[in-house]
């Protein structure tokens, strides 16, 4: 069998964000590989010889909206992974830049996305229990004026008081609120995230500090391997541990799958639902 051919992404039109570090560094690697024509995008230069790259800040209304017009008319596949830490003070730009901006993006792209295409998500672990927020996620996810989706925010400090893991929210609501609706099923056009576990990658520190109430990198690593890695004697994963999956979750691989949140996390998820329904000590 050709590998090539069974992932499908030779001479295919794919956009991917967040392309210059970690996993869609990694998943972008893997895409030229198979032969697509990639079109990279990030705030911070992308060292990879890709079709076209883009210096870009996509938590902007104007500068996504500039950027599509430079985007290919015909796309098969997107890869929305670019994310920041949620820093307090940084609430609402951790928001744009980690859900409304990657949805706004998306909304004006679809019309360039060919019949059978795939959109694919990173989400997180952070965005598990979700469907306790749903309502609230589905109030953001319904509004399509940047600047109302602004005011929305800005009347819910509640809300994204844990930036980070409502816009993670967010998105697995977005990802499931969305498989069937009209302008995804009708012209099958597939939408999934996956939420990886810890991984470390270029977010690692900001992570880390942003987990301490002090801001200390060290204490936070400590609550974060707590939280993560010591309950099952685990280790973090590698960048290529999310990017290599995300690329075949996009692919003709996963024909059949959309509206998915896929746990890439070595199972630490399923084992706090199955501690929840057991009433397991933790
Ligand atoms: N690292 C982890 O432990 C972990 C765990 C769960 C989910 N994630 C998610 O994985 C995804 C990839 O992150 P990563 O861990 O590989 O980190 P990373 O920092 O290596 O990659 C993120 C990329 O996003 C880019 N970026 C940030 N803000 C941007 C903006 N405004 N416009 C354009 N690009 C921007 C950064 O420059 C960077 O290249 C993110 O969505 C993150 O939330 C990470």
């Amino acid at each position: 069998m050709n590998l090539k051919e069974l992932f499908g992404y030779e001479n295919k039109n794919v956009i991917i964000t967040g392309a210059s570090s970690g996993m869609a560094k990694s998943a972008c690697e893997l895409l030229i590989e198979l032969g697509a024509n990639v079109y990279a995008i990030d705030i911070n230069p992308i060292d990879l010889p890709v079709t076209k790259s883009f210096q870009a800040d996509l938590g902007r209304k104007e500068t996504i909206e500039r950027i599509i017009k430079e985007l290919p008319d015909k796309i098969d596949a997107i890869f929305l992974c670019h994310a920041i830490a949620g820093f307090k003070g940084k609430e609402l730009e951790v928001q744009l830049v980690n859900f409304y901006g990657q949805k706004y993006m998306l909304e004006l792209l679809l019309p360039k996305v060919k019949d059978q295409g795939s959109i694919t998500f990173i989400s997180s672990v952070g965005g598990f229990g979700y469907e306790a927020n749903y309502q609230n996620c589905l109030e953001i996810i319904n509004i399509n004026d940047w600047d109302e989706a602004v005011n929305w925010y800005q009347n819910h400090p509640k809300l994204i008081e844990n930036s980070y893991v409502f816009a993670k929210q967010c998105m697995n609501t977005y990802v499931t609120s969305k498989c069937m609706s009209k302008e995804f099923i009708t012209r099958k056009i597939r939408i999934n995230a996956i939420c990886p576990g810890y991984t470390i990658t270029g977010l690692t520190d900001d992570f880390n500090k942003s987990t301490s109430a002090t801001n200390d990198a060290k204490e936070g690593q400590a609550i974060i391997e707590n939280m993560f890695i010591n309950g099952w004697n685990g280790y973090p994963a590698s960048p290529k541990d999310m990017g290599y999956p995300l690329v075949t979750i996009g692919s003709n691989i996963f024909s059949y799958t959309s509206g998915e949140c896929i746990y890439i996390d070595y199972g630490l998820t399923s084992n706090w639902k199955h501690q929840s329904l057991t009433n397991s000590p933790k």
